[in-house]
């Protein structure tokens, strides 16, 4: 694969103010800091307020990267969102981030990939730099996932959190770069984490809404498997079509839905703790959020620099995964 000459000039995040502690959901369902921590890694989690929507935060995620990339709202050509908790089945949240924003002269879309969302979008919006369609692109990951979480489920509800990532891309002289990636999907296990109603296919009627057939529903056992083997097989696939291997990467950074998923790829790959970024303990698990959440952080707090190795790897419903290596 020939490398991508693109890079993060750069990153923003934002996570709500609200903290959900485990001790909190103990109140709500029946569960317990113990069962939640051993079996997931999350202590806390953000709750984005009531009058919060998933575009609100994308905004204020996406106002910080703009600022610190120097450039003013009206010359960001693309906004791509990766969300699966859209504030509106349409118009795309894309819409609503650019209005608020004032990015008058951006064209501006969602994408559905569901916890891949972040670097599908940093994929697509790789390609229109590269081709010089456009000059540089705003992607973002914002997720209110507990607007779709059932809240009588603990299986799900101790999961699912929210916040937002965003990047700005433009294209580069080759020093950073992309130097592979793999996307991936799968339809036939969609059903096993979906949301079952509300769209064409079971519209909302007074018994979706009694049988909470607009939240999250999930066979959790079923998608920790598939996704503990696609995560080990998109990453080694990008580490093979990037010519590294596991030694060369500075940094990689899962998404956070488990951290035994994530424990398990550290060990597959033969990583020490320190080169695997975990924030699952704090945030929860954000969807396409997640991974652009985490990027925000390793940059701002300068663990990464340029030049570093920079792994990226995903899964989530659709059934979809993807990664990425990145020289950043
Ligand atoms: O982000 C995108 C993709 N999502 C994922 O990758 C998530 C993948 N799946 C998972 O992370 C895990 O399957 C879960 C964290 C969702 C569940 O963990 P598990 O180890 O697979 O638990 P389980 O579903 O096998 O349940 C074990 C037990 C059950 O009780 P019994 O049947 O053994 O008596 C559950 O009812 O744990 C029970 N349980 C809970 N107990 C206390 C399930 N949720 C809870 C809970 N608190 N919150």
């Amino acid at each position: 694969m020939a490398p991508i000459n693109i890079k993060f000039k750069s990153t923003g995040a934002y996570l709500p103010e609200r903290v959900l502690t485990n001790q909190d959901l103990e109140k709500i369902v029946d569960t317990s800091d113990e069962w939640i921590t051993t079996r997931t890694g999350i202590k806390t989690r953000r709750i984005a307020a009531d009058e919060e929507a998933t575009s609100d935060m994308a905004y204020e995620a996406a106002k910080i990267a703009i600022k610190r990339a120097d450039m003013s709202p009206e010359e960001v050509e693309l906004i791509i969102v990766g969300t699966i908790s859209p504030d509106m089945f349409f118009p795309s949240t894309g819409c609503f981030v650019q209005d608020r924003l004032g990015a008058k002269n951006a064209v501006a879309m969602d994408i559905n990939a569901a916890c891949s969302g972040y670097i599908y979008s940093l994929v697509i919006a790789s390609k229109f730099l590269v081709s010089g369609t456009y000059k540089n692109a705003l992607i973002i990951g914002s997720e209110k996932l507990t607007s779709i979480v059932n809240w009588e489920d603990r299986a799900t509800c101790v999961l699912f959190a929210d916040g937002a990532g965003a990047g700005i891309l433009v294209p580069s002289n080759g020093g950073s770069k992309i130097l592979a990636f793999d996307l991936g999907s799968d339809g036939s296990y969609g059903k096993d984490l979906c949301v079952p109603a509300g769209g064409s296919r079971n519209p909302a009627t007074k018994e979706t809404v009694d049988k909470k057939m607009h939240s999250i529903v999930m066979n959790g056992n079923a998608i920790f498997k598939i996704a503990v083997n696609k995560m080990r097989e998109t990453f080694n696939k990008s580490m093979a079509m990037a010519g590294v291997t596991a030694d060369d990467i500075t940094l990689l950074i899962p998404h956070q839905a488990n951290l035994r998923i994530i424990e398990s790829l550290r060990n597959f790959l033969k990583l020490p703790k320190e080169k695997v970024y975990v924030n699952i303990d704090r945030y929860g698990n954000t969807s396409a959020a997640s991974i652009a959440i985490a990027l925000n952080e390793v940059h701002e707090q300068g663990i990464i620099k340029r030049g570093d190795i920079i792994g990226l790897a995903a899964f989530g419903g659709g059934l979809t995964w993807a990664s990425a290596i990145l020289e950043f």
